[in-house]
């Protein structure tokens, strides 16, 4: 069984090159070219680089063998993570073979991870640039003019890129992603992400705002508000307030009813009662939280330094369902982390069970170098146990999810429009406020993407409702 891509950005979005400017070719003499792997952080700050490119002189394109600058912003989540963007980097290397002139830029948590040592290991790259660097990939491309290399991977404490307008790279002119925090402080034992992203940061308040008011104007309908740890914002406004998540959250629900609010990740230590109330205040911020149990062993939790207990999960996803009983409650789970028992796994299975997640993401361990897990503990489950433990966690959950399923038939969600279905230009695809996918027959003349409509669910896939609008 193989193991899913990581959340936010869907599996169709991986590695999804896009051109911003394609309605202007002849504005920009250099072009550059970017792909993207991983989570939403990197999706998003691909659209500060696009941005920060633009400023030199760089229009973006679909056509790689047309691109002066070719960037890859790369994830290390997982091993398969990585090994697809060598993958990438080997095709690289032919296109450059044809054309020594193309730059080739690696950019993101496997540059921070691997430093200057892929431009030994890979040798076709020729910059090197971490997630806290981005503004110095000008004077890092200025320093390849001589046929040398250029890295910048140093981290910072404060750099948000918050004055910087991100160019907007999603094609459907209705969802964007917002970056408010940078970096994870959390250091759970398995993960990578507090090396590759550093010490977390909050971005400044009025920057967000702004930002958000801007696609308000622009006619977007959705903002994703991001962050590792999104309840851990906080930010010291100019007059000295102490602006918690919750208020953020209320900040930018207030700025439009038309705009949808939602935000990711939540970590079940940090999500207060505070931000359930917001929550619920307000019809326009999405009844849908990410809550990653990662194991419903508390042995193992602690092992993780999730620092919350099996109990504590519990309590969170009863505390959810008190305050907003229509929230959709979604997850990340890894099967086979070092040391995991039979009965360690159990425990995952009755958890998942007792909190009915709407959706999960489940992963088989994978070891990454210099982590605390990779450091203390031995990688001991082996791999056919871990995969035979995460088809059981995935068989349930298809279980849990398709049995949900048949209550949301004669069920009414309002629905905001997202483009053609992938099936058929006769259907229009939206989601819930519980970020379910609805497919339904465009009966009704005169909507566009970006309207709101009531649909009727009237059948069901396991991914998906089908209905009819009402
Ligand atoms: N900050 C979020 C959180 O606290 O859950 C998300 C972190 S990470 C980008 C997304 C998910 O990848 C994690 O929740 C975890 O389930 C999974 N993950 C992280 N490191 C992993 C590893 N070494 N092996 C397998 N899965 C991993
Ligand atoms: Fe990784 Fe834990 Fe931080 Fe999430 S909270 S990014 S899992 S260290
Ligand atoms: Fe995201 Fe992957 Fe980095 S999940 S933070 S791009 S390691």
């Amino acid at each position: 069984m193989s193991e899913v891509l990581h959340k936010e950005v869907d599996e169709a979005r991986q590695g999804e090159a896009y051109a911003p400017f394609l309605d202007d070719p002849n504005k920009f003499s250099k072009k550059f070219y970017i792909e993207s792997y991983g989570c939403a952080m990197n999706f998003a700050d691909s659209e500060v680089v696009a941005s920060i490119l633009n400023e030199e002189g760089y229009g973006a394109t679909r056509d790689q063998d047309e691109a002066h600058l070719v960037l890859i912003n790369t994830c290390s989540i997982r091993e398969k993570a990585e090994q697809t963007i060598r993958n990438r980097l080997q095709h690289f290397k032919r296109l450059k073979e044809k054309d020594p002139g193309m730059l080739v830029a690696i950019m993101g948590c496997m540059a921070e991870r691997l430093k200057a040592k892929l431009l030994e290991e890979e040798k076709l790259v020729d910059i090197v640039v971490g997630p806290d660097a981005y503004r110095s990939l000008p004077n890092l491309i200025a320093e390849t003019e001589g046929g040398q290399k250029s890295v910048n991977v140093l981290l910072s404490r404060d750099e948000t890129y918050s004055d910087i307008a991100p160019i907007r790279i999603d094609s459907n002119g209705i969802s964007a992603f917002v970056s408010i925090m940078r970096g994870c402080n959390n250091m759970c034992t398995f993960c990578v992400v507090p090396f590759t992203r550093g010490r977390e940061r909050s971005r400044d308040t009025e920057s967000i705002i702004k930002e958000c008011q801007q696609l308000v104007d622009e006619g977007y309908k959705e903002v994703t508000l991001l962050g590792q740890n999104v309840d851990s914002y906080y930010y010291t406004n100019k007059d000295g307030h102490n602006v918690t998540f919750a208020e953020l959250l209320e900040k930018v629900a207030l700025l439009s009813p038309q705009l949808r609010v939602r935000f990711s990740t939540s970590h079940p230590k940090d999500i207060t009662d505070d931000v359930l109330y917001t929550m619920a205040k307000y019809n326009n911020i999405c009844k849908c939280i990410h809550l990653p149990m990662q194991s419903g062993s508390t042995r193992l939790l602690a092992q993780m330094n999730r620092t919350y207990t099996r109990e504590w999960f519990m309590h969170k996803v009863t505390r959810v369902r008190e305050i907003l009983p229509d929230c959709g409650i979604t997850t990340d789970v890894i099967a086979g982390f070092c040391s995991e028992t039979e009965e360690d796994h159990q425990d995952s299975l009755s958890l998942m069970a007792f909190s009915r997640f709407d959706m999960a993401y489940m992963y088989a361990y994978s070891e990454r170098p210099g982590t605390l897990a990779a450091r203390r503990f031995t990688d001991d489950v082996p791999e056919d146990v871990k995969n035979r433990r995460l088809t059981e966690i995935i068989n349930q959950q298809m279980i849990i999810q398709n049995e949900a399923n048949v209550h949301e038939i004669g069920k009414v969600y309002e629905v905001l429009i997202e483009g053609d279905s992938k099936r058929s230009a006769d259907d229009w695809c939206g989601r819930n406020s519980q970020s379910k996918i609805l497919v339904f027959p465009k009966s009704v003349a005169g909507l566009k993407k970006g309207d709101y409509v009531n649909v009727k669910v009237t059948k069901t896939t396991s991914a998906t409702l089908i209905g009819e609008i009402v």
